[in-house]
């Protein structure tokens, strides 16, 4: 069956290309800039900026009255506070910064509380993830579903690590320790939004983090849930998009994982 693209999720897609243009433009100077003594950190923060702005613009002109969360911006109060807009507009910033090309625009859209669509977008390898509630998850035009590995010995897990003082190193080295000889391999990518996005795809069989924000994994929990996975807080908790906690993985290794993860100390 054909993917049939919702108008709000061709809302968001138009938006989050529009964006793209904007950001690969940039890639193309970062990648010259990596040579200079400072480096491209300016030059990122306002390429960041930028496409932030066309998000903002975008969204904000198809449906006027949205509120939004947006990681540049903050938090914008529309008369509409039913509908918030989740925007990352540059989710990877550290591997951008240093030419890596992996890194993702992500746009969630929370509708009374509840996440009803996401958009993850690399235009660097034209992959273009989106869900909307109900309606299942599609990489480009091919519907996803997560993987089907059963065995932890076989799965492929993917994190993010604490890094220049932001998050606790103890406890996450406690969570490497008990996870590592477990399991097949773990990755560490840079770009939650496309962490999720890849286990919504099966590539990955799970995915946990501490200490992120909404705009960071709101896309990739819808993605992940229509794909047929299952996302929580580590400790179980059902608000893994505001709780800065957050487990994802498919349905049979959810629950292990989770465990093992929580005897070593995760909430
Ligand atoms: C970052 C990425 C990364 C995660 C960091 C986030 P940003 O987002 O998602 O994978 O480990 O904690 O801050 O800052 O590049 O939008």
């Amino acid at each position: 069956m054909a993917a049939v693209r919702s108008a709000v999720i061709n809302v968001m897609v138009k938006a989050a290309q529009r964006a793209a243009r904007s950001l690969v433009r940039d890639f193309g100077e970062v990648e010259q800039l990596q040579v200079s003594r400072k480096g491209p950190a300016d030059f990122v923060s306002t390429a960041d900026k930028s496409a932030e702005r066309i998000l903002r613009e975008d969204l904000q002109k198809a449906r006027p009255g949205y509120s939004m969360l947006l990681e540049e911006s903050g938090r914008h109060a529309g008369d509409d506070p039913d509908n918030v807009w989740l925007v990352d507009p540059l989710d990877g910033t550290t591997n951008f910064l240093h030419g890596l090309p992996i890194w993702s625009i992500s746009i969630a859209l929370e509708q009374k509380g509840e996440l009803t669509a996401g958009v993850v977008f690399n235009p660097i390898t034209d992959e273009l993830f989106w869900a909307e509630k109900g309606q299942g998850a599609y990489l480009n035009d091919r519907r996803l579903r997560v993987s089907g590995r059963r065995q932890l010995p076989d799965a492929l897990i993917a994190t993010g690590m604490p890094f220049l003082g932001r998050g606790d190193t103890d406890p996450f080295l406690e969570q490497m320790r008990a996870v590592l000889p477990k399991v097949a391999g773990v990755r560490r990518w840079g770009s939650a939004a496309l962490d999720l996005a890849y286990v919504a795809a099966g590539r990955y069989e799970a995915f946990w983090e501490s200490g992120l924000h909404a705009w960071d994994v709101a896309a990739g929990i819808v993605l992940v849930r229509e794909a047929g996975g299952y996302v929580t807080e580590i400790g179980g908790g059902h608000n893994p998009a505001h709780a800065g906690s957050i487990l994802a993985a498919n349905p049979h290794l959810h629950l292990p994982l989770g465990k093992i993860l929580r005897d070593a100390g995760a909430t």
